[in-house]
């Protein structure tokens, strides 16, 4: 077996347990691929900033007789970021081999009328944040020579929507950073991918179904993904069996942006 064979397989044994982190982990997306990565073997770090949620998303791992610890952190606050990776660090009792940057959220807004903050926060959570963590967990495994990172983009790397472009901005730099992180980490074998998922059926959109329901009409797969769909993509990039991928973005939205309809 190649070294790169091993890449994202957990370790177990004399080198301690293997740990996961997956940001925004307490709902959707997060949660699911926490729960399939604690399925696959890892020891998970669940963190968000609901303490009901995030004790919920472990005591599901628990019942399922997986690993976690859940830790709370608002990811659009740098202080509290920094916190969460003193806190990881001191916590886990193995190598972090897995870092998922999943966190996100709205507050759409046309240009104009966005405020500052908003901007601010979009842009620490989804670009600043996972950059720290990336920061503070890629050297250690690079250092061991595996890692992986997934990063959770959206569509809006692709395609533009009207009122949302600070949202839009701060994931499409996101995706920049797949590219730039493959180039900085995969020499000393750290695969660093991303995901960007189109309609997902998550609490983050259960207020606008019936709005959707057009847009997903015209979906070839028929259907809004789950986030078991996101999560077995994250837990296939992983793996061994994505061993020579690298920097890549694996788009799933049921075929969504491959389709024109005539
Ligand atoms: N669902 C979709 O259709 C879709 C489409 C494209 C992209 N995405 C992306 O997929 C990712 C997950 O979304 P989802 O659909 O699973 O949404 P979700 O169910 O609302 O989950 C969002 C997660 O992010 C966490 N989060 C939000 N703001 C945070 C903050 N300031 N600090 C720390 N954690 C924070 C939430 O945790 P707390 O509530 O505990 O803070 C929650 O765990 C996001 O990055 C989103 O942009 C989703």
């Amino acid at each position: 077996m190649s070294q790169n064979s091993h890449q994202g397989t957990p370790a177990t044994g004399t080198s301690g347990t293997s740990w996961a982190l997956v940001t925004g982990s307490t709902s959707g997306i997060g949660r699911a691929t926490a729960v399939g990565l604690a399925e696959d073997g890892y020891a998970v770090v669940v963190t968000g900033r609901d303490r009901d949620r995030a004790a919920e998303t472990r005591r599901m791992i628990e019942a399922a007789g997986g690993r976690a610890i859940d830790l709370l952190a608002d990811l659009s606050n740098s202080a509290s970021v920094r916190a969460l990776i003193a806190q990881v660090q001191d916590a886990i009792d193995g190598p972090l081999d897995v870092l998922v940057n999943n966190a996100g959220g709205g507050g759409f807004a046309p240009t104009e009328s966005t405020p500052e903050e908003t901007f601010d926060t979009h842009f620490t959570l989804h670009t600043k944040a996972p950059f720290m963590l990336t920061g503070a967990f890629a050297p250690a495994m690079a250092e061991r020579g595996h890692g992986c990172i997934v990063n959770v983009g959206s569509l809006s790397t692709l395609m533009a929507a009207a009122g949302t472009a600070a949202f839009q901005a701060s994931k499409g730099a996101l995706s920049m950073l797949t590219k730039s992180w493959t180039a900085e980490y995969g020499p000393r074998g750290v695969r660093v991918n991303s995901v960007d998922p189109g309609v997902i059926l998550t609490p983050t959109n259960e207020g606008i179904r019936d709005a959707l329901k057009g847009l997903l009409a015209k979906v070839p797969a028929g259907r809004g993904g789950e986030a078991e769909d996101v999560a077995n993509a994250v837990r296939f990039l992983v793996s061994p069996k994505a061993s020579y991928i690298y920097g890549v973005t694996l788009t799933l939205d049921g075929g969504q942006t491959s389709v024109v309809t005539l």
